[in-house]
């Protein structure tokens, strides 16, 4: 039976993988491996925990303020002690993280084959997202396998001469992890977040952590959410902050003892997934949060100048604002009190998926190792 081994390390890949590590467990024609890097510990031990998968190897890599560097040498030095007494016939990886790229070359180097989950997303911009860009480009250029989320993405590929044969349009898993896991009304942990769902008012939920973002653009942040707060006592910013202890000391300080900002840890998947069907606006700087959000028909404000996700900005749910201050404040403020624009952008959309790309992926993986065929492509985007 072809072993395959998905390889992940962070909270957003660990969701997106989720779905296929489910699906090659439940599968007969496959043995599946499960390998992270901790590159985040606490976040990707909260998804692993939420979809009940144990890892069958842990790299254990994070370091309190880790480069790039770091996460890329100690990632590619644990899998090369790893591969030398287990060899999978396939390495999956997705996505555009450091962990993603250095696992993708470990097994490039081992002559495993890559499967790329989340292939073909392009900004056209290098430094924007950063190092994102040149992550995903580069296991572009290794990858045996692409696994396209939408149409747009498949066309990039295409572009930039990647073979047709090696692509297949999936959808992206991120809307497979959304639909199972938004139905069950998790109960929030911090009671004033159940208080809140209770009592009906306005939310703006919030999150932001990238790094081009960190420094004078997420201080405009705080300082806009502050401005925002005062401006509208009836709204609740909830603001579930990343633990980046350098995203914290850029925006914390500016909403320090604002009554209606409500900070809070990481919240598990479940939660977050219930807090943003609660929510009446999404500010972000988030890549899965612009793809999720759109399909429940939340309006999303996208704190940045490009995106390599442009279906939903199309389709009329995602507007890019940058992090401009007083362009934050101004474009909530429209959202707020403008209803036809905020009807226009309330819709329900679903470009990034069906909730079935779980399912192609797997098919793809088992046309590749010799053990079964692919299955149709997803419609979308
Ligand atoms: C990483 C990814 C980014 C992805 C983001 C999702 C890279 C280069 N960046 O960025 O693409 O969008 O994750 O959130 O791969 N920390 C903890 N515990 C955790 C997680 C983070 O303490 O569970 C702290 C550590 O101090 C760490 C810092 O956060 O040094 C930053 O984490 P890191 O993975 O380096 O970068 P992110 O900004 O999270
Ligand atoms: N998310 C979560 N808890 C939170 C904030 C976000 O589970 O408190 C989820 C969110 O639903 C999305 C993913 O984390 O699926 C996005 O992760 P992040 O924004 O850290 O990374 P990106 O998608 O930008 O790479």
């Amino acid at each position: 039976m072809p072993s395959i081994m998905p390889i992940y390390g962070t909270r957003p890949e660990a969701i997106k993988m989720a779905p296929i590590v489910l699906a090659l467990q439940g599968s007969p024609l496959f043995d599946c491996i499960v390998t992270v890097t901790g590159q985040h510990r606490a976040m990707l031990d909260q998804v692993n925990d939420l979809f009940n998968i144990t890892p069958d190897h842990d790299l254990d890599i994070l370091q309190p303020g880790q480069s790039l560097s770091a996460i890329m040498t100690r990632t590619i030095d644990g899998l090369e002690k790893l591969f030398a007494h287990t060899r999978p016939d396939a390495v999956v990886v997705q996505g555009d993280t450091t962990t993603s790229t250095a696992a993708a070359i470990a097994a490039f180097y081992h002559g495993i084959p890559v499967v790329h989950v989340e292939a073909g997303l392009r900004s056209g911009d290098m430094l924007s997202p950063f190092p994102e860009e040149a992550n995903r480009k580069i296991t572009s250029q290794i990858a045996s396998l692409h696994l396209a989320p939408t149409r747009t993405s498949k066309a990039n590929l295409l572009a930039e001469n990647v073979p047709a044969a090696d692509i297949v349009v999936t959808g992206n898993t991120v809307i497979d992890a959304l639909l199972t896991t938004v139905t069950k009304e998790v109960p929030f942990g911090d009671p004033r977040l159940e208080a809140l769902a209770a009592d009906g008012r306005k939310i703006l939920l919030v999150t932001t952590h990238r790094r081009e973002n960190q420094g004078e653009a997420m201080r405009g942040v705080g300082r806009a959410l502050a401005r925002i707060a005062d401006a509208e006592p009836d709204l609740v910013i909830v603001l579930p902050i990343h633990m980046n202890p350098v995203v914290r000391d850029a925006v914390l300080p500016f909403v320090k003892g604002k009554a209606n900002v409500l900070v809070s840890e990481p919240l598990a998947y479940g939660e977050f997934t219930r807090m943003l069907s609660l929510a009446h606006i999404v500010l972000t700087d988030s890549g899965g949060v612009q793809e999720e959000a759109p399909s429940l028909g939340k309006p999303v404000l996208v704190m940045r100048e490009n995106t390599e996700r442009p279906e939903a900005v199309k389709a009329g749910t995602v507007t890019l604002i940058g992090t401009n201050e007083d362009k934050i404040v101004a474009e909530v403020d429209r959202l707020l009190h403008d209803r036809a624009h905020f009807d226009s952008m309330a819709t329900a959309v679903n470009p990034y998926g069906d909730g079935k790309a779980a399912g192609r992926t797997v098919a793809a993986l088992a046309q590749l190792l010799g053990v079964g065929s692919r299955i149709g492509e997803f419609d979308g985007g």
